[in-house]
């Protein structure tokens, strides 16, 4: 079965305020001809391995395009964001209607625990977990909401630093139950919850160039994996590992805070143990 994802058209895109360190001296700063190409780009790619369900873009709320932060999926539920800036709000409205219209059962969390999402929530693709960031965006507390909401163990992993402010920009879980991450976005109680968990031999860890060319925040489907950009070096350990890597340049994103995985939001969740193993 194919898996799906939610992708939302950057129509009404653009940097017009600034909640993190990426949108700095990028307001207004962006070229709509360029995002509008650079997201054809990726969800071209994307549509190659996956389906691709579209939200419709709406005026006042820039960001709806990073549909990684709508919710969190499991099976046909979704736990629905709860924003920590006001400035993406309203977005949650738009997201609650598509789900609900869509098949989804829509929960949400009690009233000032903030959570952005599959931004900050991860599930493991070999280990039962959901990795869940907080520190910038999301509260510590949402963690016990996702446990007993979903019935998951949750990992909570602390973020330390502004650039890689949600999970997403600096930790994916791979098929097969690889970990592309970079260590240096945790606190070190963190780096050391990782390192129990996850064998070396499954641990590929990105150095500080990649991670600010947000080789972490990449979408995996199958022993595909799509991000803005690899070096040679990233480029030859995934192949190593046995992915395919695919480079679509995102810059405008970029210029917001995002790219390739905070423009895609998986659809498809089951839980891990009704996956088929491989035969
Ligand atoms: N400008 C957006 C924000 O700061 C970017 C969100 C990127 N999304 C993500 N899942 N990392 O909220």
């Amino acid at each position: 079965m194919k898996e799906r994802f939610l992708m939302c058209a950057p129509r009404h895109f653009e940097v017009a305020y600034v909640i993190n360190p990426w949108m700095e001296g990028n307001i207004a700063r962006g070229s709509k001809p360029a995002a509008a190409a650079q997201w054809q780009g990726l969800s071209a790619l994307l549509r190659r391995y996956a389906e691709v369900d579209c939200i419709d873009g709406e005026p006042g709320v820039p960001d709806l395009v990073f549909t990684a932060n709508a919710g969190l999926v499991l099976e046909r539920r979704v736990l629905l964001a709860a924003f920590r800036h006001a400035e993406r709000r309203p977005e949650e409205a738009y997201f609650s209607r598509w789900f609900s219209s869509h098949g989804f059962e829509v929960l949400t969390l009690p009233r000032g625990v903030y959570f952005e999402g599959a931004g900050d929530a991860l599930f493991d693709r070999r280990l039962p977990i959901l990795w869940m960031g907080h520190g910038h965006r999301t509260d510590e507390a949402a963690a016990a909401v996702i446990a007993r909401l979903f019935d998951v163990d949750v990992v909570p992993l602390r973020l330390v630093n502004p650039r890689f402010y949600h999970l997403d920009t600096c930790l994916c879980p791979l098929e097969g139950g690889a970990l592309l991450y970079y260590p240096d976005a945790f606190d070190r109680a963190s780096q050391d919850r990782i390192a129990a968990l996850v064998p070396p031999a499954l641990r590929i860890a990105v150095d500080a160039a990649d991670a600010a060319d947000f080789a972490c925040n990449a979408v995996n489907c199958g022993r595909h994996v799509i991000m803005n950009r690899a070096s040679d070096a990233l480029a030859a350990t995934l192949s190593a590992h046995g992915y395919e890597l695919h480079q679509t340049g995102l810059s405008e994103f970029m210029k917001a805070g995002g790219s390739a995985k905070c423009l895609t939001l998986k659809l498809s969740e089951p839980r891990l143990s009704e996956v088929p193993l491989p035969v």
